[in-house]
């Protein structure tokens, strides 16, 4: 939900805003702004509807006289429509102070209703421009002293903000500050840059520092100060960013997605990276954290969205090896109805991003419980894993695409390794050897399933693309990855789709299925369970009597599925753990390739952002 990004330094700032914009145009599309603090001290604003694009071509009409001070801002509409007029930045203090803001003000009302009896005007519908009047004349009172004002400002507010204003009687000074909501520092030679993530700035720095919960922020060019919201000084964390700007490009691919999708052997086989000594799972960052997993009697894991498919893959692994009872909780349903969960449950939030907000509150209430949690993540110096007892990192590299690939299967890959470690460190796991080394066949293996099922995918989606609707069944760990090709399908090309458990199918789904209705099938391994893939194949003969049409994802050899079949996809053989990782594959490159032939922009589907950060 919306990108920020702050520069101060020696540097034009508009190229660099505009950069750091397009690395975060992910988290927000439909409207974008710049403000710049000009050489003269004149402040300059510019925003507009659309896609960055829109602000861009305005720029090059008629640029803005450059300055070395900025703010930029990618918005996610939620207080009033996507207009010019509710774009950021917003001014305030006779339009020499502006303000960018991500996530929502709770009490923006009361607070519109004391600006305005103040005879305040109000030119937008946002939450953000009472923040801005606050601050105005907050910093209209107390002399001009933008700091004391805007510390008295976010301690005003409710709900969830990251906040960052400049004034231009301060020129070489940003402020930020944040609550629920994701701000990182990047360090420069002479410059400093803010950002909702690391993509705004790693052009310029891999160097970065985290901002804990509740802090505040000034940037100069030459200093950072970073004080709790009653001004104390807090010594932020440093980190260094492990990927470079040439990961978050598109690289010659006709999308990010595109790219993403390709990229998952390498993102499963760093995720593995370094787990796996003597044959054994052993993660680096569980070292002397064992007493999280011994004495639980529950474990539960809660995510949203794509992440809480790959929670559900996680659930059987988990189970199987670890043996212990595992729930998946979506995070937004979780905390709203009194769980039962205390000391000897383990909460395991899984996000991409690490700043979902109701991911990131599902693990505060379950530390508030008392409950042990770990994080599964994708993003260094994220809220969630601060939040969290211990944190595995999926090594996936920078996600761009809207729609989950490559972290999802670096997701269900954290989630293996995580219940090997658990097994063995429960002592569940005798010998975890074949295991181990169908993990580390993994990538090998999807690289295969992306040579081989591409072009045939491609093609099978070109004949589809009037579809109205397809349906997904799976068993078992094919279940969830029924739900998430029904779900990529949804977020990109807009087609009702719906996945099912493919036993589910006779107690009232079998009812949708009339003659022509596409269906895909996934075939668990006959050599897992002979009696599950019985079921499987006559669930198969139960749609083609009604007239389906039947897309088989079966492993390589399955001739059973044959007769019944209008379409046979390939996977190659593997555990009955690691075929999710396989299956997947396919249903990507489906919705993808289904997505490019409707002409739609599968990397910016409409209504959604990347990573959530309102509740
Ligand atoms: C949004 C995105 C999904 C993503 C979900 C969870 O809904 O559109 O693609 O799966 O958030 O995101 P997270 O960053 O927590 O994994």
């Amino acid at each position: 939900m919306c990108g920020i990004v702050g520069y101060v330094g020696p540097r034009p700032s508009q190229d660099i805003l505009l950069a750091g914009l397009a690395r975060l145009e992910y988290r927000g599309y439909d409207s974008a702004g710049v403000a710049v603090i000009d050489g003269d001290g004149a402040l300059g604003v510019r925003k507009k509807a659309g896609k960055l694009a829109v602000l861009r071509d305005s720029l090059v009409d008629a640029p803005l006289p450059d300055g070395s001070t900025g703010i930029g801002h990618t918005r996610w509409a939620t207080h009033g429509g996507p207009t010019d007029g509710n774009a950021h930045p917003h001014l305030a203090d006779h339009d020499k102070l502006a303000v960018i803001h991500n996530g929502i003000i709770e009490n923006f009302s009361a607070l519109r209703d004391e600006l305005l009896a103040d005879g305040v005007v109000f030119r937008s519908e946002t939450d953000t421009e009472v923040a801005a009047a606050l601050l105005g004349r907050e910093y209209a009172g107390n002399g001009g002293d933008l700091q004391r004002a805007f510390r008295s400002v976010v301690n005003r507010l409710e709900g969830a903000f990251t906040l960052l204003a400049m004034h231009q009687d301060h020129p070489g000074l940003v402020v930020g500050a944040r609550r629920n909501s994701p701000l990182v520092i990047g360090l420069g030679e002479g410059e400093n840059f803010l950002g909702s993530d690391v993509a705004a700035f790693i052009e310029y720095t891999r160097k970065a520092l985290a901002i804990g919960q509740d802090q505040i922020v000034s940037i100069t060019p030459d200093a950072v100060t970073v004080t709790d919201f009653a001004g104390t000084p807090v010594d932020p964390e440093p980190f260094d960013v492990s990927w470079d700007a040439a990961a978050a490009e598109k690289g010659g691919w006709s999308s990010f997605m595109a790219k993403e999708v390709a990229e998952q052997p390498e993102a499963v086989a760093n995720t593995i990276r370094g787990r796996i000594q003597d044959g054994q799972v052993v993660i680096p960052e569980l070292d002397g954290l064992d007493e999280l997993f011994i004495g639980i009697n529950r474990v539960i894991i809660t995510a949203c969205g794509t992440a809480s498919y790959a929670a559900l893959v996680g659930k059987y692994a988990i189970e199987q090896w670890a043996r212990v009872a595992v729930d998946v909780e979506l995070a937004h349903e979780f905390r709203y109805r009194d769980p039962v969960i205390g000391a000897d449950t383990l909460v395991v939030s899984i996000s991409q991003s690490g700043e979902t907000m109701d991911t990131l509150m599902a693990v505060k209430y379950a530390r508030e419980r008392g409950a042990r949690t770990l994080s599964i993540c994708n993003t260094q110096g994220a809220t969630i894993p601060r939040e969290s007892d211990a944190v595995v990192y999926t090594h996936a590299g920078p996600e761009v695409a809207v729609a989950s690939t490559k972290a999802f299967s670096a997701q269900i890959t954290a989630l293996l390794l995580l219940g090997l470690h658990m097994g063995r460190v429960r002592g569940a796991v005798a010998d975890a050897s074949v295991d181990v080394d169908e993990l580390a066949a993994l990538p090998e293996k999807i690289a295969k399933v992306l040579e081989s099922e591409q072009e045939h995918v491609t093609q099978l989606a070109g004949w589809m693309a009037d579809t109205r609707s397809v349906l997904f069944l799976g068993r078992h760990v094919g279940y969830p990855i029924a739900l998430e090709g029904a779900l990529k399908l949804k977020e990109i090309s807009y087609i009702h789709a719906e996945g099912f458990a493919a036993g589910e199918l006779k107690h009232g789904p079998i009812a949708l299925i009339e003659p022509g209705q596409p269906v895909f099938v996934l075939v668990p391994s006959p050599r897992h369970s002979a009696l599950v893939h019985s079921k499987v194949v006559s669930n198969i003969q139960e749609i083609r009597a009604r007239g389906a049409r039947v897309i088989v994802i079966a492993e390589e050899g399955d001739v059973a599925v044959l007769p019944f079949a209008d379409e046979v996809i390939r996977i190659p053989l593997a555990g009955a753990m690691f075929e999710p990782l396989l299956a997947v594959v396919p249903l990507q490159i489906f919705a993808m390739a289904l997505a490019t032939a409707k002409g739609l922009d599968v990397d910016q589907p409409r209504n959604l952002a990347k990573s959530v950060t309102v509740e």
